[in-house]
């Protein structure tokens, strides 16, 4: 597959997976906020958010770069960029801008101070080569700064049948598609392979029982994932079941009264050399 093959973008671009995105960003924001300062970023940055969708990373760094800094979100869906767009308006955040780009391609020879990006790398077909590529924007001494998934270490304790079935599903989609649902734990690799001495730091969203939001994100990411699921033939829409699946999910957790723990997220981090 090709960086310009957009046809194969498992999760599709409808309404329903704009709001899951909108969700599932809350879900993991402060998880990425600790990364990105973690990573150094500070007031005054100029920040580029790779695969922005619908703006949530660009949101939380503008807030940590300031009105003295800036961030450009850059992402291949024109819907998803208007709707960043109007909820910055709606906002008042004044220092982020959205432009659409074919990545790792962002257009132009502009250089930041730093460069991140959250669910993102999972889709490049060659993860080093793309961030190689996009180092070419960041200033000797600047930042990088990314965080990425490993999908197969969502699990509950005990485990249960709903969830371990559709978390299997869901890594073999991504994988038929030929992206990378693991790519969180090997992002320290890809940083080196790019030339960058990176920094990992782990972390999850865990609940205990079936009444929170975990299977909220399992079920809307399932049913985003239904048309390629199908397509790719993981699943068919009867053994998915979708109508039925968080019911089925909340009552097993609950049933078990079981740990239920989210994607891994990893992020790592690293300075620009030179
Ligand atoms: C799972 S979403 C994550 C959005 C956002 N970073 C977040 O964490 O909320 C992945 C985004 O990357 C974008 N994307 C994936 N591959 C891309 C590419 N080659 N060029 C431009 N955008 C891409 C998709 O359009 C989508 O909006």
């Amino acid at each position: 597959m090709s960086n310009q093959d957009s046809s194969a973008y498992p999760l599709g671009y409808s309404a329903h997976e704009a709001s899951r995105l909108e969700q599932q960003a809350a879900f993991l924001k402060e998880l990425t906020e600790e990364v990105l300062k973690r990573a150094g970023l500070r007031p005054g940055m100029r920040v580029l958010d790779v695969g922005c969708g619908m703006g949530d990373v660009s949101l939380v760094a503008a807030r940590l770069v300031g009105p003295t800094g800036s961030v450009v979100g850059v992402d291949r869906d024109p819907e998803g960029l208007d709707r960043a767009r109007a909820r910055a308006a709606a906002a008042q955040v004044t220092n982020v801008s959205f432009r659409q780009a074919e990545l790792p391609q962002i257009g132009g020879s502009e250089k930041f101070d730093a460069l991140i990006g959250r669910l993102v790398m999972i889709y490049f077909p060659d993860p080093a080569a793309g961030l190689r590529a996009l180092l070419s924007h960041v200033v000797p001494g600047g930042i990088i700064a990314f965080q990425e998934p490993d999908l197969s270490r969502i699990s509950t304790v005990p485990p249960i049948p709903s969830v371990s079935e559709n978390v299997a599903r869901l890594n073999l989609v991504f994988e038929r598609c030929g992206f990378h649902p693991r790519i969180g734990v090997s992002l320290g690799q890809v940083f080196e392979a790019a030339g960058l001495t990176p920094s990992l730091l782990g972390a999850t969203r865990m609940e205990q029982g079936g009444g929170g939001f975990c299977p909220t994100w399992l079920v809307t990411t399932v049913r985003s994932l239904g048309p390629a699921m199908v397509k790719t033939q993981v699943a068919t829409e009867a053994e998915v079941d979708i109508e039925t699946l968080d019911h089925r999910i909340r009552q097993e957790a609950d049933a078990a009264n079981a740990l239920l723990l989210g994607p891994l997220m990893v992020g790592a981090w690293a300075v620009m050399p030179g």
